[in-house]
C-alpha cells in the first residue's frame, strides 16, 4: 500500500457507490456528499430502480461525475464500462441495498451494470442493507446474508427503529454519518497490520474406539469471531480449528485438526512467525488411554475407561524460549477470577480472558458472552454482548497491550 496520512484515510480512495431501490435512496445523497467532503473520489452506479426514487442528476452534482446505471445506455463510449469501473473501485459500498439486490448479489446475477461490476471486481465490497423488518427477518433474506458473509463481503447495518412503511424494528438503513465511519475504519489500518496471529477454536475428539470419542459442548463460535475480529484488525490469521460446523471465515487460513495431540501439532508447525496466539479451543484435558481398534461390544455390566492427561497446548507454547504474545481463555463454573488468575500465572500466560461456561448465560455454544479479561498489571471486564461484538473488543485490548510489551519491535 502507498504511504497515506492516516488522518485523513479517505483521501483519493476509489469508491464506488452502488445505489438499489428502495426509500433510503434519499439518505444516500448526504452519504455521497460527506464521502466526497472526506476526500474520496466517488463514481456512482444506479439500478433502474433506484432512479425511481432519486434523479441521477443529483448524484451527478455531488459527486462531480456521471452517473451510470445501464449496462446498454449508449451514454457512454465504453462498452466494457463494468469491467473499467470495476478495476477502478478500492471500495464498492451498496446504499441502500434492498432485499432484492442481496438477493441477487448471493446468487450471482450480472443482469444490471452494479451487479456486473460486483461480479468483475476483486475489491472489498460492503452492503447497508435498508428493508422493511419483516423483509429483513425472513428466511431468503437470512440466507442471503449469510452466503455474502462467508463470501467475506462486509455488511454494514441494518439499523433497528421507525421505518417508512409505519413498521418497527430492524431493517432501517444506518445514518450515511454512520456509513462514513465505516468506509474510515475500513480504510484505517488495523491495529495488527503485518502481524500474525495464530489461534485454536472448537472442541477436540479424543477416541474411545473408531465411532465414539470424548468431546465438549464448544461450537468454536468464540474462536471463530475473534479470528474475523484479528483478520478485520489487519492481521494475517491462521485458525487451528476442532471440528465445528461453521464455515471458514474468508480471509483466514484454517487448519483442521481433530484430537487434542492433531491440535499441537498444527499448533507447532504454525508456530514460527507468529506474533500473538490465543487458546480459545476447548482442548479436553484428558483422553483414553487405550483408543480400542475395534468398535466396544456392549456386554459387561460396568466399562472402566482409563484417561490419560492430553498435553498443555497453551502452557507448553507459552513455555517456549521464543514465544509469541500469548493469550489463554479460562472457562469456569465457579470462583471465575480466581482460576483465571491462577491459569495466568502458572501457564505463564500474557493475558487471560475468563467466561463463566455454566447455566444458560455459559459460554458454551451461545451467541453471546462475557468476559474478565485479566493481564498482569490490569484487568477489564467485557459486559454480556454477541461474541462478534465482544471478539472486536477483545483484539482491541490485546492489540494494546501486545504493542505495550517491552520487546515489541
Ligand atoms: O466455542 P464456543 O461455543 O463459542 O465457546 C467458547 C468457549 C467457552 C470454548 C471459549 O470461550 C473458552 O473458554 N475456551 C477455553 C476453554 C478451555 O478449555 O478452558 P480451560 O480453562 O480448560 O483451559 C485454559 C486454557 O488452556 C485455554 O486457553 C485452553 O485453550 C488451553 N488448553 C487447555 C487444555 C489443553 N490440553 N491445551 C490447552 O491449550
Amino acid at each position: 500500500m502507498n504511504s497515506r496520512d492516516n488522518s485523513t484515510p479517505l483521501q483519493g480512495r476509489r469508491i464506488l457507490l452502488g445505489v438499489s431501490g428502495g426509500i433510503a435512496a434519499y439518505k444516500s445523497a448526504e452519504l455521497c456528499r460527506l464521502l466526497v467532503k472526506a476526500g474520496a473520489e466517488l463514481r456512482v452506479v444506479m439500478t433502474d430502480a433506484a432512479l425511481e426514487f432519486i434523479r441521477p442528476l443529483t448524484f451527478q452534482a455531488l459527486s462531480g461525475h456521471p452517473v451510470a446505471s445501464s449496462l446498454f445506455d449508449g451514454n457512454s463510449d465504453d462498452a466494457m464500462e463494468h469491467i473499467d469501473l470495476a478495476r477502478w473501485a478500492e471500495l464498492i459500498l451498496i446504499a441502500p441495498a434492498t432485499a432484492d439486490l442481496l438477493a441477487k448479489l448471493a446468487e450471482g446475477h450480472a443482469d444490471n451494470l452494479l451487479l456486473s461490476t460486483v461480479l468483475a471486481t476483486r475489491s472489498p465490497l460492503a452492503v447497508a442493507p435498508a428493508m422493511n423488518q419483516q423483509m429483513w427477518a425472513a428466511a431468503a433474506t437470512r440466507e442471503s446474508l449469510l452466503r455474502l458473509q462467508h463470501r467475506g463481503v462486509l455488511i454494514w447495518g441494518p439499523e433497528a427503529g421507525e421505518q417508512a412503511c409505519g413498521d418497527t424494528g430492524e431493517g432501517r438503513m444506518c445514518e450515511p454519518a454512520d456509513l462514513l465511519d465505516d468506509v474510515r475504519r475500513h480504510f484505517e489500518p488495523g491495529p495488527l497490520q503485518g502481524r500474525r496471529l495464530l489461534l485454536t477454536a472448537g472442541p477436540t475428539r479424543e477416541a474411545i474406539d473408531p465411532v465414539r470419542f470424548l468431546s465438549n459442548r464448544s461450537s468454536g463460535k468464540m474462536g471463530y469471531a475473534l479470528a474475523e475480529a484479528a483478520r478485520d484488525a489487519g492481521a494475517e490469521v491462521v485458525l487451528v480449528s476442532g471440528p465445528v460446523c461453521l464455515p471458514a471465515p474468508a480471509g483466514v487460513t484454517r487448519i483442521d485438526a481433530v484430537s487434542a495431540e492433531d491440535m499441537r501439532r498444527a499448533v507447532l508447525e504454525q508456530l514460527p512467525e507468529t506474533d500473538i496466539f490465543i487458546a480459545a479451543a476447548a482442548v479436553a484435558d484428558y483422553r483414553p488411554a487405550q483408543p480400542a481398534d475395534q468398535k466396544i461390544k456392549k456386554s459387561a455390566d460396568r466399562l472402566n475407561l482409563e484417561l490419560i492427561r492430553t498435553p498443555d497446548i497453551l502452557a507448553e507454547v507459552a513455555g517456549l524460549a521464543e514465544r509469541p504474545f500469548c493469550v489463554g481463555f479460562a472457562a469456569e463454573t465457579r470462583d471465575l477470577e480466581h482460576y483465571a488468575r491462577g491459569k495466568l500465572e502458572r501457564k505463564r500466560l500474557d493475558m487471560i480472558a475468563a467466561n463463566r461456561v455454566d447455566g444458560e448465560q455459559g459460554a458454551f455454544d451461545n451467541d453471546d458472552n462475557e468476559l474478565a479479561v485479566i493481564w498482569a498489571d490490569g484487568s477489564i471486564e467485557l459486559p454480556r454482548q454477541p461474541k462478534t461484538r465482544i471478539a472486536r473488543e477483545l483484539i482491541a485490548i490485546i492489540a494494546d497491550q501486545f504493542s505495550r510489551r517491552p520487546n515489541d519491535d
